[in-house]
């Protein structure tokens, strides 16, 4: 499968290539194509010391040229900047692109983290992207409560809950599958992208519980 990561130069991108570049071909994204390239360099010299060898490539080009060719387009950018490139990227990828969006709207204040759309009343990241797609039932939102850091290091042992919602049980398998390829992560489903909210929700709520109580590397896991 093609994997792409639009904003692939950020610590989720990092991590995600190093997790799926074993079995998939990962094309990073990036406004600048010859960061991506950069960015792509390093993570294949990262995976070969780690791995050893890999089945997957890994290459690097500008967002939209990246974003036209892949199976499925994770979506690793800020909230912030959703409209700016889901706006130029989105009408042009494969009708059957599945397109996964981690993104947590999210903001550190005086209370602690606070989150956006009720703090702000503005619209949460499912609903956000959702309005730039042609087939919206291929949006899953999954990947909210798993930090870069855990993602990054495939030596860390892992034992976490991801939570997924999407409409298209197609989509939400597919996204499954790719949780299941990370050891230690389970996948959550929680319901429709409608209810993506909640997923959203709980980077912010994990994020006070760790610093309030001073937990090191919590995560969410349902027992
Ligand atoms: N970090 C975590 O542990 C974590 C955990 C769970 C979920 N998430 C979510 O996952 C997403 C990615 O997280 P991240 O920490 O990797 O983010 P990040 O490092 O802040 O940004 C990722 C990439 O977004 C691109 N970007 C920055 N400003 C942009 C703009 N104005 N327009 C378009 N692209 C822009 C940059 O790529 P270029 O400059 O190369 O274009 C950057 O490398 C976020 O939505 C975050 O909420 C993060």
């Amino acid at each position: 499968m093609k994997i792409g990561i639009v904003g692939g130069t950020g610590g989720m991108g990092k991590g995600f290539t190093l997790r799926w570049c074993i079995n998939h071909d990962i094309l990073i994204g990036s406004r600048d194509a010859s960061r991506a390239t950069s960015a792509a360099e390093e993570y294949a010299k990262l995976a070969n010391e780690i791995y050893g060898k890999v089945n997957g490539t890994i290459k690097g080009n500008d967002n939209l040229s990246i974003a036209k060719e892949v199976d499925v387009l994770i979506l690793s950018i800020p909230y912030e900047n959703i409209d700016s490139t889901c706006s130029q990227i989105l009408s042009q990828i494969k009708d059957s692109c599945v397109v996964v969006s981690p993104i947590v709207p999210m903001v550190k204040t005086e209370l602690g983290f606070e989150f956006i759309p009720l703090k702000e009343n503005k619209p949460f990241s499912y609903q956000l992207v959702s309005k730039y797609m042609k087939n919206k039932t291929k949006l899953v939102s999954a990947f909210h409560v798993i930090s870069e850091k855990k993602l990054v290091d495939p030596n860390l042992s892992l034992d976490y809950d991801i939570f997924v919602c999407g409409d298209d049980t197609n989509s939400v398998k597919i996204v499954n599958e790719l949780i299941n390829e990370i050891k230690g992560l389970r996948p959550i489903y929680l319901g429709p992208g409608s209810l993506s909210y909640f997923a959203e929700m709980a980077t912010p709520l994990l994020l006070n519980a760790m610093i309030k109580n001073k937990l090191k590397n919590p995560g969410i896991k349902i027992v």
